[in-house]
């Protein structure tokens, strides 16, 4: 049986979350949003068919699999029922048997996407690079006291005083600021067909969580961005506004941490982000756009290219202390094959071995060369298959950064997974 299993990313996302999680959700009972909204992007890939999720986990392909959306999330009800139509349309049902969403996951407005909007505008070169859809803003207000909640979309008088509220603080920021503001009263009666829709989904996302486990079941918590984008512990201020690490699936899904058994940590085998921020191994001119180019990275949200650089041993053994990983998926493996050598970073300059820099703007990257391979992985089906420089890369980033590979991806398809045991094996 598979235990309750935390997946986080753990560079600057897009780490191949999505994929794990649809390969493990076979054995899972249920799998659970914990933070983050629709600012996420998980791609699945099935017979060939590509699947790109912004908010329903990534167990909504398996008809067995409860999917969850809990109380840590923001949610967009008009974006979330886009999904759920796009998916029925491809003939995946989504109705109340499979999706359960938190009454207490907050609620994105539209002003609250005016203003993200506005305010990257303000910061002028300063700027975030944020993905536009409302997350900052609303998780502001949850903090601030003034958010909208899933349980007001289900009641005309909390709704409208809870808009009205809104309105007189984040809706004078947008005016301040010349935006556009939308009128008040349609978008209460937009956000109560919402509220009509969702009702038969809406529930007490922590009690239920806690039946599955207390009967033997067991729960996939998946994470959204990756570590260094937490409000806490990533590249402040060039963040997301969730806690992105492993500990927030207990304040986001409402269990306690005797309820995790495993923390898996998606790697990616090199380094990706979107958006402004220190990269310290970020590579330009053509060997980047070559990783760019083979790697496919293109942001699977907004479509911006992802920056792309070497793996990071420093960046990774810190999100596997953060997030206390118990193992790892190294995805992406395939992406370097054909490089005569490949570059690694194994400590930054001035910080000792091992010690973590206050800021990384500040970290200087020294590298070291591991041999590289030339074949194709694509079509490898066990970690044998692997070429020997490829396992002795592999054995390297395990050694480096203190956790074992379990899971290696070498191509987006279900297929294209060797799994060398632990959970995975299962
Ligand atoms: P997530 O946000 O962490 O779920 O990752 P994304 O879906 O945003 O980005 C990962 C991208 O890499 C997607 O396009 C996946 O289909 C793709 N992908 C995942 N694993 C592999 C792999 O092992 N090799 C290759 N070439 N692509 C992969
Ligand atoms: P997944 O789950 C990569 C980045 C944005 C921006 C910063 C803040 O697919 O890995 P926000 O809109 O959250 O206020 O933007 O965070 N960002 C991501 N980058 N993958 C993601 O999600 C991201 N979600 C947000 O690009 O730099
Ligand atoms: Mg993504």
């Amino acid at each position: 049986m598979l235990p309750n299993v935390v997946v986080v990313g753990t560079q600057w996302g897009d780490e191949g979350k999505g994929k794990v999680v649809d390969v493990l959700s076979t054995r899972a009972d249920a799998v659970v949003r914990f933070q983050g909204g629709n600012n996420a992007g998980h791609t699945l890939v099935v017979d060939g068919e590509k699947i790109v999720l912004h908010l329903l986990p990534s167990g909504i392909l398996r008809p067995a699999c409860l999917c969850v959306l809990g109380n840590g999330v923001v949610i967009d009800p008009g974006v979330l029922w886009k999904e759920i139509d796009a998916l029925e349309a491809r003939g995946v049902p989504v109705d109340a048997g499979r999706l359960l969403v938190s009454a207490r996951a907050h609620v994105i407005l539209p002003i609250h996407k005016q203003l993200d909007l506005l305010r990257e505008d303000a910061r002028g070169d300063a700027k975030i690079g944020t993905t536009g859809r409302g997350i900052g803003p609303t998780y502001g207000d949850k903090v601030a006291r003034a958010g909208v909640r899933v349980v007001d979309l289900l009641d005309r008088a909390s709704l409208t005083e809870r808009i009205r509220a809104a309105w007189s603080s984040v809706g004078r920021a947008v005016a301040d600021g010349g935006g556009d503001l939308p009128d008040q009263d349609a978008v209460i009666e937009e956000y109560l067909v919402y509220g009509d829709r969702l009702r038969p989904m809406v529930g007490d996302a922590a009690g239920v969580l806690y039946r599955i486990r207390a009967g033997g079941g067991s729960v996939l918590f998946e994470g959204a961005q990756g570590t260094f984008l937490d409000v806490d512990h990533g590249t402040y201020p060039y963040v997301t506004s969730s806690n992105t690490v492993a500990g927030a699936a207990c304040t986001g899904a409402g269990v306690g941490p005797t309820a995790i058994d495993e923390v898996v940590g998606i790697v990616k085998a090199y380094t990706t982000r979107v958006g402004s921020g220190p990269f310290p191994t970020e590579v330009g001119g053509e060997t980047g756009e070559w990783l760019r180019a083979a790697g496919a990275e293109y942001g699977a949200t907004t479509g911006r290219p992802r920056r792309c650089g070497w793996f990071d041993a420093p960046l990774v053994r810190q999100a596997v202390r953060l997030n206390g990983v118990t193992r790892l998926a190294l995805t992406k493996l395939d992406v370097l094959s054909g490089l005569a050598e490949v570059p690694v970073c194994v400590r930054y300059g001035g910080a000792d071995v091992d010690g973590w820099p206050l800021s990384l703007e500040q970290a200087r990257p020294e590298y070291a060369s591991l041999p590289g391979w030339g074949v194709d992985l694509g079509s490898c089906r066990s970690f044998e298959d692997l070429p020997e420089a490829c396992r002795a890369y592999v054995a390297w980033i395990e050694e480096a950064v203190g956790a074992p590979v379990d899971l290696v991806s070498v191509g987006p398809g279900r297929e294209q997974t060797l799994v060398r045991g632990g959970l995975f094996a299962g």
